[in-house]
């Protein structure tokens, strides 16, 4: 009896036994495995080295997969081209050997969570991906309604109407639950799919670049990187204390900054603003009183930062629950849902809303002042959770004098280019001559329950038409593709488990090394050298003494560069 919180940022893997669920540990000890996946070589690498291998690696690196779940985005990882299903399939098989190690015995059922708002095409898509990964997945269960069985919801009377308060790495989700008679119906899901921990970080990145008096915009695309995972940690550590003195090395010159929880919440301001508004559709859609709430549960790590709890209590006038772990709910509920599901007692799960799994959008390009024209971008028209049927429009100009047609390309995705995004199709609009941006037109989009998707674009001004009508073209792979792809990825070697510990060592020796200047480089690359030879070694005493005796250095490192 497993469950398995398959999380874009990070995921877990809970048992349960002796009535009770069970986090378990992964060979670093640690219960969370980020998700990220990097080949090394014919090795693949999941979890915390391969996260290092972000800094280091970058192009052999794939994370935030989770989001094209579904799609036939393709991630480039080296010479290798994977899909989601089958990066997320790493995860999950890395989930499995390490859960395996730590019960001694195989795994193969297993109950896995989907964000509420999964359609059937991506649900399709994480069972494919526990296939690949040798994983029967007997069931899967809405985020939020795991994250309602941990706190054991299912078992009280009297309370029917929960919220779940869902801000990750990088989703923000917001559902109302409903629970009566053994079914806990999804009421309302909505969202933000591009807000989440990470965004805070970044604004607080923002903000150290600007008390260091060098605008964001001016820092090389690695200067961003790097005090990006600076202000990871001063996020961190704000959440538990006041201030922070940050000590950081940018370009080359040393800076101590400190930065208090105030400067923080003010650097986050409009994120906090952008959390209101998924919060009142889910009202509008439902028709629901946040009065007749019984309660407000918190999930997701990001949570933890005070000024969410905060903005929660506001907006519900009540403290909202964190009794369990935010980030550990969602794994323990799908635990408790995979032994109901043993008992033949599993809650029945089911959603309600029908909302829109992917932003609908066009094409759109502008033309800078020196003629230039850069293009490319992707405009949303129905932005992803959209509560369904749903029909938006939004009005665009032309770019050149006397042009007589409107390219109209029409995308579905996330992503800022359309080019990382799912093409749907494409059409002209005939319109009048004109001055450039005196002609446009109105794009409207229709998009119906049963996944039909129609575009329909209007002249301003004589009232032309043109349009198209398309299928939401989530995209499956067959039983046949699965069981090849199945075998491709067995293929896919794990890195040695015995090694991770020295594995993820390295990657973090030289992830500090990246960062660090000066004599603490020269302190690095001795390191490396030491322990590359302590490697080649094979005395696994003399190895392990030495990750202990350096740990601490490269702690101080970390620390200097870091805080
Ligand atoms: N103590 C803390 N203070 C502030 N933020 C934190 C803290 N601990 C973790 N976080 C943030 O929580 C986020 C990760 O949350 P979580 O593990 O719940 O994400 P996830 O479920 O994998 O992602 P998603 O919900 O986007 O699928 C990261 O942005 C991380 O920086
Ligand atoms: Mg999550």
């Amino acid at each position: 009896m497993i469950g398995i919180d398959l999380g874009t940022t990070n995921s877990l893997i809970c048992v349960f036994e002796d009535g009770a669920p069970r986090l378990l540990t992964n060979a670093l000890g640690h219960l969370l495995t980020p998700s990220v996946v990097s080949l090394d070589g014919d090795k693949v690498l999941v979890g915390e080295a391969a996260r290092d291998r972000q800094t280091t690696h970058p192009k052999d690196t794939a994370a935030a997969f989770k989001r094209a779940m579904g799609t036939d985005t393709t991630f480039q990882l080296g010479r290798k081209k994977l899909r989601a299903e089958e990066l997320s399939s790493l995860v999950l098989r890395k989930l499995k050997d390490d859960a395996e190690a730590a019960l001694g015995q195989t795994i193969r059922d297993v109950v896995v969570s989907v964000p509420a708002y999964f359609n059937q095409g991506q649900r399709q898509a994480t069972i494919a991906a526990c296939a690949m990964a040798g994983l029967n997945a007997v069931r899967l269960v809405n985020e939020p309604t795991a994250a309602a069985l941990a706190y054991g919801l299912q078992d009280r009377d009297g309370e029917s109407q929960f919220l779940v308060f869902d801000l990750g790495g990088g989703t923000f989700d917001v559902t109302v639950l409903e629970h009566f008679d053994g079914v806990m119906e999804v009421k309302a899901s909505s969202g933000d799919a591009f807000l989440g921990g990470e965004d805070f970080s970044e604004a607080l990145a923002k903000a150290m670049a600007d008390k260091i008096g060098t605008p964001w915009a001016k820092l090389a695309k690695d200067a961003q990187h790097q005090l990006r995972l600076q202000a990871d940690v001063a996020k961190r550590h704000l959440s538990g204390k006041d201030d922070f003195e940050a000590r950081l090395k940018l370009d080359g010159a040393h800076h101590t900054l400190t930065l208090t929880r105030a400067d923080f919440e003010q650097a986050c301001a409009a994120l906090i603003k952008r959390l209101h508004r998924p919060i009142e559709r889910c009202f509008y859609d439902t028709g629901l009183d946040t009065d007749a709430l019984d309660r407000v549960i918190l999930v997701g790590g990001a949570t933890r930062m005070p000024m969410i709890r905060q903005m929660v209590a506001r907006q519900f006038k009540r403290l909202p629950e964190m009794t369990i772990d935010p980030d550990h709910a969602v794994a323990l509920g799908a635990a408790v849902q995979a032994a109901l599901v043993a008992e033949d007692r599993a809650l029945d799960d089911v959603v309600m809303t029908d909302v829109s799994p992917f932003s609908v959008g066009i094409e759109t390009a502008t033309k800078l002042k020196n003629g230039t024209v850069i293009g490319g971008f992707f405009q949303p028209i129905i932005e992803r959770n959209t509560p369904l049927p749903a029909s938006r429009q939004d009005s665009f100009g032309t770019m050149d004098d006397n042009q007589t047609q409107l390219r109209v390309d029409i995308y579905q995705g996330e992503a800022p280019k359309v080019s990382d995004n799912v093409h749907l199709g494409q059409f002209l609009l005939d319109v009048p001559k004109g001055k450039a941006g005196h002609e446009g037109m109105f794009v409207r989009i229709t998009y119906d329950p049963s996944g039909l998707i129609e575009v329909e674009a209007t002249s301003i001004t004589d009232g032309k038409k043109a349009g198209l009508v398309i299928r939401d073209n989530v995209s499956n792979l067959t039983e046949a593709e699965i069981a090849k792809r199945l075998k491709q990825m067995q293929a896919f070697k794990m890195h040695p488990r015995e090694d991770e510990e020295n594995t993820a060592f390295l990657a973090r020796i030289r992830r500090l090394y990246e960062m660090a200047s000066g004599d603490d480089r020269h302190l690095l690359q001795g390191m490396l050298m030491e322990f590359e030879g302590a490697l080649e070694g094979q005395d696994p005493a003399e190895i392990s003494r030495m990750r202990g005796d350096m740990g601490e250095t490269l702690d101080r490192i970390d620390d200097y560069y870091v805080s």
